[in-house]
């Protein structure tokens, strides 16, 4: 597969130190503001009883709070592992563990083993990978009706960020890098699937955009 050199540096990069810091970090101060306003987003066009897909959700922490506004369940499908163990323990304390699964694996290469699912959530995600358009494609694959997507801006100041960024992974041999994907082509991936933009807002570094399906 083509993903299987990037998966090592995943696991490399996310790892179970990094998972219990931001753990720590969420229990005190809760979702950041550009997480916060996507989950209100979607919460706003209507969550309840949904089965929620979270592509690269780290700790979970965006579908714990769409189960606790309603949703039914929520399925995290993470690239590296390091998230788990942390994962687990936020979902034991939010008395959530029954009702958020984590898996592991690319989900690119799992989207053809998971059910179809109502409301997807990409936060911070597409910049991580370096095929944005096979994510989504994946995503549509599944027929949400709701998909809420966190992106770089593509403006001068964030691309200069993200090469220091990638310049300091590689300083540090990794092979993980952070991609600013043009904006206006995943949005396009999203439109050819079915997909139309219903709320679109920068937050400082990020974007946020809700997609309804047709
Ligand atoms: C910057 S982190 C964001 C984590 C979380 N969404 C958040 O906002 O806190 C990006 C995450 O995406 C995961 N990821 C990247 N590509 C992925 C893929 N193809 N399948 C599953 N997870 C992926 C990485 O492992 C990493 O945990």
């Amino acid at each position: 597969m083509a993903s299987c050199c990037y998966q090592t540096d995943y696991r490399r990069l996310f790892r179970r130190r990094m998972a219990a810091r931001r753990a720590a970090r969420f229990r005190k101060r809760g979702l950041d503001g550009t997480a916060d306003a996507l989950v209100r987003s979607l919460i706003a066009r209507g969550v309840d009883g949904a089965t929620v897909l979270e592509v690269g959700g780290g700790l979970g922490t965006l579908e714990a709070a769409l189960v606790q506004a309603g949703a039914d369940r929520a399925i995290n499908v993470e690239i590296s592992a390091g998230w788990e163990e942390s994962a687990a323990e936020l979902a034991r304390e939010l008395g959530l563990s029954d009702r958020l699964e984590y898996r592991v694996g690319d989900f690119v290469d799992e989207a053809e083993r998971l059910p179809d699912v109502d409301v997807v959530v990409l936060h911070r995600v597409v910049c991580c990978y370096p095929w944005a358009d096979r994510m989504l494609e994946a995503v549509a694959s599944l027929r949400p009706r709701l998909v809420g997507l966190t992106f770089p801006r593509d403006t001068v100041w964030v691309k200069a960020a993200m090469r220091l960024f990638n310049l300091a992974l590689w300083a540090q041999r990794l092979q993980f890098r952070v991609f600013v994907h043009p904006p206006d082509e995943m949005l396009q991936t999203m439109e050819r699937q079915g997909f139309r933009v219903v709320d679109d807002t920068d937050h400082g570094f990020w974007r946020n955009v809700v997609l309804e399906a047709d």
